[in-house]
């Protein structure tokens, strides 16, 4: 059970003319099968540099992701991505896209009805079923954004990264796209990391908050285990007294990283607290 996905010592630098700059300083992560973790982190501290790596397109400097007892060194359909921005193909239908990938990992495993059905059942699982003939640019972006989450799940990968699936949509649409995640990762299992810089997204769906540093050299600033039962349900967790401790906790880490950006903590000074909290509090 634990140590299903292990991100060990991970380090990298980039190349630059400057020389190698080191994005990543010793991420360590174990994450257990099933688990649905979160990242989160001010803009530029090096999340989607960690989920690049684990999904085999950044080679680590130094350190080693290791799945499964395996080593992750290129991409593969065990860990499928779900990208901000759909990455659909605009020539093809919804049905086609997904059909795509499908072929991909099941061609000479599924006969051609066995794959038909599975697309038409990873289409019914986001609710795509009734436009699975459309083309990319005939439906809405949380539409997309849910063909892009079929196509993922349609590759049962072991793994499901999520680089701000849900950033760009409006909040009633990400408010039902989280509630299909939460659904699907229920019945099916995933082991999930998704990277968010929405709080209440990260509470409401994880089971592990990994609070990141800023960057360059970013490492795991806290890592937060959220305790809440499932099913969750968003609305009576809203006046739940856990729910907002934990929700207070990202808060007060990311308020913190915000106030003192990249200063390392032997040189900050108590000489400037966040300036708005002072004033809220002298009334
Ligand atoms: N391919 C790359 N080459 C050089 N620098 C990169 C590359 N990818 C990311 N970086 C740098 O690494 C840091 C982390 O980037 P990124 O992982 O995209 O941050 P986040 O997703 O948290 O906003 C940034 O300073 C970014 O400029
Ligand atoms: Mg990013």
């Amino acid at each position: 059970m634990s140590n299903y996905l292990d991100i060990s010592q991970v380090s990298i630098d980039f190349p630059t003319k400057s020389g190698p700059f080191r994005a990543l300083d010793g991420i360590d992560l174990k994450i257990n099968k099933g688990e649905f973790i979160s990242l989160i982190g001010h803009s530029g501290c090096g999340k989607s540099t960690v989920l690049n790596i684990v999904a085999g397109l950044y080679q680590a400097t130094e350190g080693a992701v290791i799945l499964e007892s395996k080593e992750v060194n290129s991409p593969g359909p065990d860990r499928a991505v779900v990208f901000q921005n759909h990455s659909l193909f605009p020539w093809l239908t919804v049905y086609e896209n997904v059909e795509l990938a499908v072929k991909q990992v099941f061609k000479g495993h599924k006969s051609k009805a066995e794959m038909r059905e599975w697309i038409e059942h990873n289409l019914e699982l986001v609710h795509m079923t009734h436009a699975s003939h459309k083309l990319p640019a005939e439906i809405s972006g949380g539409m997309k954004q849910r063909v892009g989450i079929a196509r993922a799940l349609a590759m049962e990968p072991k793994v499901l990264l999520m680089d701000e699936p849900f950033g760009a949509l409006d909040a009633l649409t990400r408010a039902h796209l989280q509630d299909s995640l939460m659904e699907i990762q229920a019945e099916l299992n995933n082991t999930v990391i998704l990277i968010t810089h929405d709080v209440d997204e990260a509470v409401l769906l994880s089971d592990r908050i990994v609070m990141m540093s800023n960057g360059p050299a970013a490492k795991v600033g806290e890592v937060l285990n959220i305790d809440l039962p499932r099913p969750r349900d968003r609305l009576s967790l809203a006046d739940n007294k856990n729910y907002n401790h934990y929700r207070a906790e990202v808060l007060t880490f990311l308020h913190r990283k915000q106030a003192k950006p990249d200063v390392p903590a032997k040189k900050r000074d108590n000489k400037t607290p966040p300036q708005k909290l002072k004033r809220v509090v002298g009334g």
